[in-house]
């Protein structure tokens, strides 16, 4: 099994590549990017083929799937062109700008038999895997209500071109606001935590304080806060930023019938019961967790295991998103079209 990975920015460098390098089932085949100095970079230091074009690397037959780590904007042509070459795909998050792309790459991916896997890394860290299990085996009673948070300082602090003044007017384009960057993996992880669909949303998504180099404010959300009601009955609140300049947060607390569940809170869970006493789950992992996706895609593709969260679950969130913008244009209550998976 060869492996491919296209565009060589921070991700790629910080988590596919050294999982993948890793693996001992597959084979580390190259890195694509249109920036030289990107691919032959990491290329040279997995001593792999460095490609500068996309169509080259993908029509080298000896490439089964390729784990694809471009900015947002060029998900969908990414995605789409290494399908219709016979490619299992990895696509980080999130898969598309829209639903509308996500729901064309779900009808590409429908006609042929490859994997399509979206990178909602979130769903496999042990701190969500095991409140998962605790929800559903009625810990906590019966979830009412849950509220869950997803803040940062935004992602010129994350990718390889680093903050700099002028960098929403450079990348912006690229890369779409919050929502895309962050609120697509609290988005999903709402429908992974309680086994439902997110079915209506009513939300607020200002730009608060990211700007352009000339201080005028970015032409996308740097926020957003989110009501949400789900397929379960289940309702409650996501709160996403770009505008967090503190410790980041990351936790979840789900309100239930019985006592109130948190994520990241002392050993990685506390539940504190309606009698007053508390437990704790150690959630802390023996391995770097942030691999957890590229070994989840590698596993599916050598062990036939199934992939964590694929084409259709990356087309949701996107439709979740599109109803999200809509809902604040409306100031109104809007339901999610969930026309793809019709
Ligand atoms: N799963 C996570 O938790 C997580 C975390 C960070 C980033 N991401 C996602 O990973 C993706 C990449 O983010 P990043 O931080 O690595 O960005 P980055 O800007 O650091 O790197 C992107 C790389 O892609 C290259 N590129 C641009 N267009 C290309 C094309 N058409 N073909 C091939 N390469 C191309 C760029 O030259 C650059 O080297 C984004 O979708 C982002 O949302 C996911």
């Amino acid at each position: 099994m060869n492996v491919a990975i296209i565009g060589c920015g921070a991700i790629a460098r910080k988590r596919h590549a050294p999982a993948l390098s890793k693996y001992e089932g597959a084979c580390f085949y190259g890195v694509c990017d249109p920036v030289r100095e990107n691919a032959d970079e990491l290329a040279e230091t997995y001593h792999v083929k460095a490609f500068y074009d996309l169509g080259t690397l993908l029509s080298c037959k000896e490439v089964d799937a390729v784990i694809i780590c471009t900015p947002e904007r060029f998900h969908m042509a990414n995605v789409i062109e290494a399908l219709r070459a016979g490619k299992h795909v990895l696509c980080e998050k999130p898969l598309a700008l829209n639903a509308g792309q996500a729901e064309e790459i779900v009808k590409e991916w429908k006609k042929t038999d490859r994997m399509l896997m979206v990178a909602f890394s979130q769903r496999t860290y042990k701190v969500h895997t095991m409140a998962k299990q605790l929800i559903r085996e009625g810990k906590i009673g019966k979830p009412v209500f849950f509220r869950t948070n997803l803040t940062q300082k935004g992602v010129e602090y994350t990718t390889l071109a680093g903050n700099q003044p002028d960098f929403y007017d450079k990348y912006l384009k690229n890369i779409g606001g919050a929502l895309l960057s962050v609120g697509c993996h609290r988005i999903d992880l709402v429908d992974y935590l309680f086994d439902a669909h997110i079915e209506e949303v009513q939300a607020f998504t200002p730009t608060i304080d990211k700007s352009y180099a000339d201080g005028k404010k970015i032409d996308a959300e740097d926020h957003a806060l989110i009501n949400a009601k789900l397929s379960n009955g289940l309702a409650g609140l996501i709160w996403i930023s770009w505008c967090n300049y503190g410790e980041a947060e990351n936790e979840t607390i789900v309100y239930g019938t019985n006592g109130t569940l948190k994520t990241f809170e002392g050993k990685g869970i506390r539940i504190c019961y309606k009698d007053g006493s508390t437990e704790e789950y150690d959630t802390l992992a023996d391995h770097d967790e942030y691999q957890n996706i590229t070994i989840n895609f590698l596993d599916a593709l050598t062990k036939n295991e199934a992939v964590i969260a694929d084409g259709l679950d990356g087309c949701r969130c996107m439709q979740v998103i599109d109803a999200v913008k809509k809902s604040n244009a409306s100031g109104c209550w809007v339901l999610v079209d969930s026309k793809a998976e019709n």
